[in-house]
């Protein structure tokens, strides 16, 4: 069964390290997240996957890393101190903050209508640069990695001498003030985008959005999202920003329905001609701000015509942090092996319904807490069988940890939950984190273990895959865990590999597993790294 709500992506990234609440020994830091040690794999996978399609493997494409902190009067002719802008409104009854789109007319905190008009919020931090606080020493944090792109374009086109069409890609933190940071790593304050300005002459923009439009498709399919959970919304004319002439929004169904993963917006001539000098002379068809500041004229000598001309833009514009998300919503599944027994299936019962009660009369607990864990419970003990490896995830929910039965709960949904199921993560192989798993089939066996751990740091060193190597539970335990994050092979090293099994001839072989099939097979251990280098 694949991902059904966003708190069972959320309980297994906080269960197996991929993803923690930020600052979470103080109470957290709100719409602040942190990777864990497979989290940082799994985005850094991602990164390299969209850095090798997008510049490796085109011709026209330049990389680029700016810094974060900019002048501030990059943000005042690129439009943000004006207009990056969310409907802000208050509610008289509870004093709560939200973001006006988002709610209907209606607080979702008290249920009051008594609302303040929507006035606009800036999204932009401000930081303080330098030793004097005045009103001219503060700068922004980027809430865009584009604009590091614009400035730049003029020493980029220089340094490579680059013809049009051609494109600067980027990867790097962004952070926006959001006032409703919600829905795990979806909506956050500090995340990560990958962004590309793809440069083109006036007049061929349509072409290469569309263009655009379809290369960004095929990219987020080849990381493994299917084509059933990915939409194509263009932005209706009246809710575009305030630099595009159009916009794909790229949508993925997420456990929250289908959202935006990734903008593809024709920018026209508008970045280039707002961050330059001299703009009578350079016949813009976007309108912008008359600049008196900037020192540089962002054009491109079109060596066929003969003249200067600004180049329009195309802007390919997605977030990493809602790509990992929507890995993880695409590969999660819930697999149920093996029959639980009634005897088990009984007692797991039991243990729910009683800490149903439990919660139902607790008094600590927010409304809010208490009736998202009681409809949780109910779903999962209408068909208790198919939806037991949930179980986890309930007891993972705001709340839940101040319930004294939720122990029980676990201590008899754990056993079962070992035998007969397993949550499994379906990633691409090159996308999980780690690779290769190396279990010894017994660890007080000292050959068997110096043979794992050999293969463990060969395939390291020379395979050059993330290869770890488990010795602290019996074997089907370790395929579990190896299942729940990702990890596409476990190898087993076993009697017969150090030559002391009944199969003479399989001395020198070890048991690969494969993560999907659950099929296992024997591999000489010399050819282990060919094997395993053509799949991952
Ligand atoms: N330079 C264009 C730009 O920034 P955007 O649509 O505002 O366009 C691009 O952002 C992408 O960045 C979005 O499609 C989304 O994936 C990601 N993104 C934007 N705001 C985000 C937030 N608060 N949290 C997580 N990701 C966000």
């Amino acid at each position: 069964m694949p991902a059904v709500t966003m708190d069972q992506l959320v309980s297994l990234c906080k269960r197996r390290g991929f993803i923690f609440p930020g600052s979470d020994i103080y109470g957290g830091l709100q719409g602040t997240y942190d990777f864990g040690p497979l989290g940082v794999e799994l985005k850094n996978n991602l990164k390299a996957a969209w850095w090798r399609a997008n510049v490796y493997e085109r011709d026209d494409m330049e990389g680029l890393d700016a810094a974060i902190l900019m002048n501030r009067l990059t943000w005042k002719y690129s439009g943000h101190e004006e207009t990056f802008t969310d409907p802000l409104v208050d509610c008289r009854s509870c004093r709560a903050r939200w973001r006006a789109d988002h709610i209907k007319d209606t607080c979702p905190s008290c249920g009051s209508k008594d609302l303040t008009e929507p006035r606009p919020f800036n999204m932009m931090f401000k930081t303080q640069v330098g030793p004097v606080a005045d009103d001219t020493s503060y700068a922004y944090l980027r809430p865009e990695t584009a604009q590091g792109i614009f400035v730049n374009f003029a020493n980029v086109l220089a340094t490579t001498a680059r013809k049009l069409p051609f494109g600067i890609a980027q990867i790097g933190k962004a952070f926006r003030n959001e006032i409703n940071p919600r829905n795990f790593i979806f909506r956050v304050r500090e995340f990560e985008q990958m962004e590309i300005e793809f440069f083109v002459m006036p007049g061929s923009e349509d072409a290469w959005h569309q263009r655009w439009l379809d290369d960004r498709l095929a990219w987020w399919r080849s990381v493994g999202l299917s084509g059933d959970n990915l939409q194509v919304y263009t932005v209706p004319k009246a809710d575009l920003a305030h630099y595009s002439k159009a916009t794909y929004d790229l949508m993925y169904r997420f456990p929250i329905g289908f959202e935006e993963l990734e903008g593809i917006a024709s920018r026209s001539d508008y970045d280039l001609g707002s961050h330059s000098k001299e703009q009578d002379s350079l016949g813009l068809s976007a309108k912008v701000s008359r600049n008196e500041d900037s020192t540089a004229k962002l054009t491109y000598f079109d060596p066929e015509s003969k003249r200067h001309l600004v180049p329009f833009v195309i802007e390919p514009s997605a977030g990493v942090d809602r790509g990992v998300l929507a890995l993880l919503t695409e590969a999660y599944d819930e697999q149920q092996i093996k029959p639980v027994t009634p005897e088990r299936a009984q007692a797991v019962a039991e243990a729910l319904a009683a800490f149903v009660k439990s919660v139902g009369r607790s008094e600590k607990l927010p409304a809010e807490q208490r009736d998202a864990m009681l409809d949780r419970a109910e779903l999962i003990g209408r068909d208790l069988a198919t939806s037991m490896a949930q179980i986890p995830a309930l007891l993972d929910m705001p709340g839940a940890a101040s319930i004294e039965l939720g122990k029980k709960l676990r201590g008899q949904a754990d056993p079962a939950l070992d035998e007969s199921y397993r949550t499994v993560l379906h990633l691409k192989p090159t996308l999980a984190p780690i690779k290769v798993a190396v279990f010894p089939l017994k660890r007080n066996a000292p050959e068997i273990v110096a043979t794992a751990r050999q293969i463990r740091k060969t395939l390291q060193a020379e395979g050059n895959m993330r290869t770890v190597y488990d010795d602290t539970g019996a074997i089907g335990k370790l395929y579990r865990r190896q299942d729940e994050i990702g990890t596409p092979y476990c190898i087993t090293v076993d009697f017969d590999t150090i030559g002391q099994g009944k199969d003479a001839s399989l001395a020198g072989t070890v048991t690969v597993r494969d993560r999907d099939t659950m099929a296992q097979e024997r591999v000489p251990i010399a050819e282990l790294q060919a094997y395993l280098r053509g799949i991952v």
